[in-house]
């Protein structure tokens, strides 16, 4: 476990790999409201280099890294005179990922954050994980990794974060099951003709958080709460057929375990992605969220329904991707990146997404990769490599006909 920095009165040294997004965002709003608890080593973009810039002259970071060689000009011109160090490309995000920090911040999307986390990962200190498409296309080596290196995990997803704060660790034999809630996201009440025609401007409405466009889409598509279900699987150590994924518009209960004995834990909250990254940044303290409180009272009705298979194909295949093993889950979030890129596009429409997913996670399953385990970062970069190909050709072929 790391030491609480805070307990000894050091600042505590972080690193946030994404800074610019959503989740990169929230975190810095907390960050630059106790300045004197926290130290920036560094923070990365992917090529929003100007926001990169100011969020690092503000915070005094070290280093600034955009992983688009294109933005490197930018990057460099924004921090003239600062003193902050300028850097390049993703292997210099990866270097600016293992430069000793207490806790890292990993939320960079999709699986080009999997070789940052990897190598924040193996500093051996605290990793609070939002990138939760690392866990799908590697889980089995990820956790290997974090094992190995002593590193202490902390689920930011509000959902394991929700499951991590009522999780019974030293005596997980206690445990039934997991409910994994999920608000059902824009097109929870449509029906599939009426999601055939969705735009991206529709999809990317969330009725209830605000967030990056692909986790938009996937939330419309529920391929978020399949991904988030294989996360739960390597996060927590349970079987498939014990998480249960309940659909609860509200969005109060962020997730729960079911004990042997009936009892069933939860934690509640507003909807605001500051109360589990404020408990990530604190942990194993709790820190002050400018959050919206929870109002029972006025909140009234909390709703449950179990969700429909049949308008959100991503939960069976999913599943599937799971129980098949080795590499599908791989094939499986990469081809699922590929088809929401086209979609945001408006190359393919919104249903062509799980159609893509699952020809290419068989395409990939019955080709020479599909046999390969995921023990090594080569292997599932090979696969997610060739995921993608087959996945664009696919889209390609859809945006066509
Ligand atoms: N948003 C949420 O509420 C939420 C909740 C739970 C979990 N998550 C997870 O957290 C992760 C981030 O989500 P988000 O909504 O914050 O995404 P986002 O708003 O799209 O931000 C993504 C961040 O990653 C950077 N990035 C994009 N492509 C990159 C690449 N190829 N190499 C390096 N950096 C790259 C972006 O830089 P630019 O700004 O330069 O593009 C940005 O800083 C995702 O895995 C998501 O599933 C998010």
């Amino acid at each position: 476990m790391a030491v609480n920095e805070a307990a000894t009165g050091a600042p505590r040294r972080l690193t946030i790999l994404g800074s610019t997004g959503s989740i990169g965002k929230s975190t810095i709003d907390l960050v630059s409201r106790n300045r004197d608890r926290y130290r920036v080593v560094a923070l990365t973009a992917n090529a929003n280099a100007e926001a990169l810039a100011a969020q690092a002259r503000d915070l005094g970071a070290e280093v600034a890294v955009v992983a688009d060689p294109k933005a490197y000009g930018a990057l460099k011109a924004a921090l003239a005179g600062s003193g902050i160090e300028a850097a390049a490309g993703p292997e210099a995000v990866v270097e600016a990922a293992a430069r000793p920090a207490d806790w890292t911040m990993a939320a960079i999307v999709g699986a080009a954050g999997l070789a940052p986390t990897l190598a924040a990962v193996a500093q051996g200190r605290t990793v609070a994980l939002a990138n939760k498409e690392c866990l799908v296309c590697a889980g089995d080596l990820f956790m290997r990794e974090v094992k190995r290196h002593g590193t202490t995990l902390l689920p930011v997803d509000s959902e394991h974060n929700a499951i991590f704060q009522v999780f019974d660790f030293d005596r997980p034999e206690r445990i039934d099951h997991l409910i994994l809630t999920a608000s059902g996201g824009p097109f929870r009440d449509w029906s599939r003709e009426a999601m055939a025609l969705a735009t991206p401007e529709q999809a990317v409405a969330h009725p209830n958080w605000s967030m990056g466009a692909k986790i938009s889409v996937d939330s419309a598509s529920m391929f978020n709460k399949g991904l988030e279900f294989i996360e739960a699987y390597h996060l927590f150590g349970l079987p498939g057929d014990r998480i249960r994924i309940l659909v609860h518009p509200q969005s109060v209960i962020h997730s729960a375990v079911a004990y042997v004995d009936g009892s069933v834990l939860a934690q509640l909250g507003s909807p605001d992605m500051r109360t589990p990254i404020a408990f990530c940044l604190a942990w194993p303290d709790r820190m002050n969220a400018p959050v919206p409180r929870l109002d029972l009272a006025a909140q009234a009705r909390l709703d449950f329904r179990d969700p429909d298979p049949e308008r959100f194909p991503a939960l069976r295949i999913v599943r599937e991707a799971l129980a098949r093993g080795g590499v599908a889950p791989t094939a499986m979030n990469a081809a699922n990146e590929v088809a929401v890129a086209a979609f945001l596009g408006r190359q393919i429409g919104f249903l062509d997404i799980p159609a893509v997913v699952e020809t290419t996670m068989n395409a990939v399953m019955a080709g020479p990769l599909g046999n390969q385990a995921v023990s090594a970062l080569e292997a599932v970069l090979a696969v997610d490599a060739e995921a993608r190909r087959l996945a664009a050709g696919h889209a390609e072929r859809l945006a066509a006909a």
